[in-house]
């Protein structure tokens, strides 16, 4: 593949293949120094149209820890602003001569758009409520990491719970195809209003009794209720979501003994996990960051090696 848009275009084995490239990442990260130049005299820019802590500082921090430039188009500070349109932004970040965009948009399939319209790489950062590929990829890596610590090593089975706003979620979309993909068999939970009509032709069961479906799970991803996609449609209030659909440690006790806690964050705390679930010592949140920069790195580094004339993946005619 030239670009990453979605988990949806890859195969189990390219997946497999990005978890393992992005572990000498994560060694490479718990150094005191922790320099590559693999990716010396590229420049990458980061394109972000929509807010971001994790995803955009995890990616320049990526890119540096490779060697690469990296500048990073902050829309609110660009002139997106003064109505240039996406399809002329892509072609003025273009003509500087990228080796590889990262985009971050609020519309489903802008970053496929720009992608058609560039001459490099582009790596999807979070397409509205379509995909977050780098997400799954750098989950499928904590859990991994966790389930290894524990003396598991396939997914093959495993229960995992996501939990909270799935209708506007690019993570949930992107987990359900990676987690699936691994072998992982995932049950939903959201208010009706908030699950997706036909989700369940995704090969997943969608619940919401969050009792329900916390039963024997092993794995539970919460995620945020996304306030700024639902145009005041459904907003409960913080109280009465946590009642309902919190993750307490009462509620935790539902699940599998020892559960692994996830939430790609950013989290509402007291509304969809309490902090003392967050803090836990089975809650891998941070780890999730940790493995952000690593499984960006491998992106990266696997999706500009063609411009590299480094052999491997995208090096074949059919990219
Ligand atoms: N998980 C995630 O995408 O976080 P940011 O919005 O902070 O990048």
């Amino acid at each position: 593949h030239r670009s990453l848009l979605g988990i949806g275009q890859l195969e189990t084995h390219e997946i497999l293949y990005l978890l393992d490239e992005a572990e000498q990442w994560v060694a490479l990260n718990r150094r005191p120094t922790k320099h590559a130049d693999a990716l010396a005299g590229l420049t990458i820019i980061n394109a972000f149209f929509e807010n971001s802590t994790r995803t955009l500082l995890s990616f320049e921090i990526a890119g540096k820890r490779l060697g690469a430039d990296v500048v990073n188009m902050h829309a609110a500070q660009s002139s997106v602003k003064k109505g240039e349109t996406l399809i002329d932004t892509a072609v003025t970040l273009n003509a500087m001569r990228a080796d590889a965009i990262v985009i971050r948009h609020g519309s489903s399939g802008a970053v496929q758009l720009i992608a058609d319209k560039v001459a490099c790489p582009v790596l999807n950062a979070g397409d509205g409520q379509h995909e977050h590929p780098t997400q799954a990829l750098l989950d499928a890596l904590a859990l991994r990491h966790k389930l290894r610590e524990r003396g598991r090593q396939e997914f093959n089975g495993l229960k995992v719970t996501i939990c909270g706003d799935i209708l506007h979620s690019r993570v949930a979309r992107s987990n359900i195809l990676c987690l699936q993909a691994l072998g992982a068999v995932v049950r939903l939970c959201a208010p009706p209003a908030l699950m997706p009509a036909g989700i369940e032709q995704m090969g997943v069961e969608p619940l919401s009794d969050f009792d329900t479906a916390l039963d024997g799970a092993e794995v539970v991803m919460m995620l945020r209720l996304q306030n700024e996609r639902m145009d005041g449609q459904f907003i409960p209030s913080p109280r009465e979501y946590r009642h309902l659909f919190g993750l307490t440690l009462e509620r935790l006790q539902r699940a599998a003994p020892d559960a692994i806690v996830m939430h790609p964050g950013p989290m509402n705390r007291g509304v969809e996990i309490d902090s003392n679930v967050a803090d836990l010592p089975q809650s891998i949140i941070t780890d999730q960051v940790e493995m952000g920069v690593a499984i960006r790195m491998a992106c990266l580094d696997v999706l500009t090696r063609r411009a590299r004339g480094v052999q491997g993946w995208g090096a074949g005619p059919e990219g």
